[in-house]
C-alpha cells in the first residue's frame, strides 16, 4: 500500500540566535492515498520545507507519527523518493546512469537497469540524452532528470520541494504538463510543495493551504485530466480555484 499518512506531526527548532524553540509545524494531520496527488501551498517560512524533510527523514520530528505503507518512518529510505530545487544530479555520471543509480543501489543488473532508466528517460522525452553528462544539459532537462531519477526507484511516494521553482516560466509550465502526464500515466502517490497557487492547482487533486505550521484549509480540485495550460489557462473552474485558494494563502 502506497499510502501516506502523518499523525499531529510537529517540529520545534531551538534559534540558537534568539536563544528560544520556534514551533516550525503544529499538529499537522494528513492522509494520501495510493495513487493521490497532494499540493501542499503556503507562504515561504509556514513549514511546507520542513514537513517535507521529516517525511524524507532527513530531520526528526519533535512529535507525531509518519507512516509510509502502514509503516512507521524512523529514517531516510528508497521507499520515499524525494526532488528538490536543486538538480543534485552526479555530475560524473551520464544521465542514464544518474536515472539508473537507484536500481544500482538495490541490486538490479546493469542491463535491466539501463532498460528500467531508458523506459522512463522515454516517459520524459530524454531518450536522446541518455549518453550526456549533466552540464550537457539546460536546467530544466536537468530538473527533468532529477524526476526521472526519483521516478525510477520507483519509491511508495514521490516527494517534491518546489521542483521547478528554479526553471524559466516556459520551461516550468513544459515540465508541469509533463509531471501531469507522467502521474496520469503511473499514477505514483506524490506530495508535491509550492508557494505557487497556480501550480498547484493545474497539478494536484486536492491542495492543502499551510499557514504557520498549521493545515488551514483542504481544497479538492475537481478538473478533468489530462490537464494541459491550453486546456486550463482560460478554464473557469482554474481559475475560480486558483482564486479561492491564493485568497486563503494571503489571509493566511
Ligand atoms: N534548521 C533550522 N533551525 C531553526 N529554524 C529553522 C530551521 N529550518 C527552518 N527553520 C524555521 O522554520 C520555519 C519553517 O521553515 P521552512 O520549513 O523552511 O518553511 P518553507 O519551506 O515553507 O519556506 C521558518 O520560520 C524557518 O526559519
Ligand atoms: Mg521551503
Amino acid at each position: 500500500m502506497k499510502t501516506l499518512s502523518l499523525k499531529s506531526l510537529s517540529k520545534t527548532y531551538f534559534d540558537a540566535y534568539a536563544g528560544t524553540q520556534v514551533t516550525a509545524v503544529r499538529d499537522v494531520s494528513l492522509d494520501i492515498a495510493e495513487g493521490e496527488f497532494v499540493a501542499i501551498v503556503g507562504p515561504s517560512g509556514c513549514g511546507k520545507s520542513t514537513i517535507l524533510n521529516m517525511i524524507a527523514g532527513f530531520i526528526p520530528a519533535s512529535g507525531g507519527e509518519i507512516l509510509v505503507g502502514g509503516r512507521l518512518v524512523k529514517g531516510p529510505g528508497p521507499d520515499r523518493g524525494v526532488v528538490f530545487q536543486s538538480f543534485a544530479l552526479f555530475p560524473w555520471k551520464t544521465v542514464i546512469d544518474n536515472v539508473g543509480f537507484g536500481p544500482k543501489m538495490r541490486g538490479v543488473p546493469k542491463a535491466e537497469r539501463d532498460a528500467i532508466a531508458r523506459e522512463y528517460l522515454a516517459l520524459a522525452g530524454l531518450t536522446e540524452a541518455a549518453g550526456r553528462y549533466p552540464n550537457e544539459l539546460s536546467g530544466g532537462m536537468q530538473q527533468r532528470v532529477g524526476v526521472v531519477r526519483a521516478l525510477a526507484n520507483e519509491p511508495d511516494v514521490l516527494l517534491m520541494d518546489e521542483p521547478f521553482a528554479s526553471v524559466d516560466a516556459q520551461t516550468r509550465m513544459t515540465l508541469q504538463e509533463e509531471l501531469t502526464r507522467i502521474w496520469q500515466e503511473r499514477r505514483p502517490t506524490v506530495l508535491f510543495i509550492t508557494h505557487d497557487v497556480a501550480e498547484a492547482v493545474f497539478l494536484a487533486s486536492r491542495v492543502i493551504v499551510l499557514s504557520r505550521g498549521t493545515v488551514k484549509a483542504e481544497v479538492e480540485i475537481d478538473l478533468p485530466r489530462p490537464r494541459t495550460w491550453d486546456s486550463l489557462a482560460h478554464d473557469n473552474g482554474f481559475k475560480d480555484l486558483s482564486a479561492e485558494i491564493l485568497g486563503l494563502v494571503r489571509t493566511a
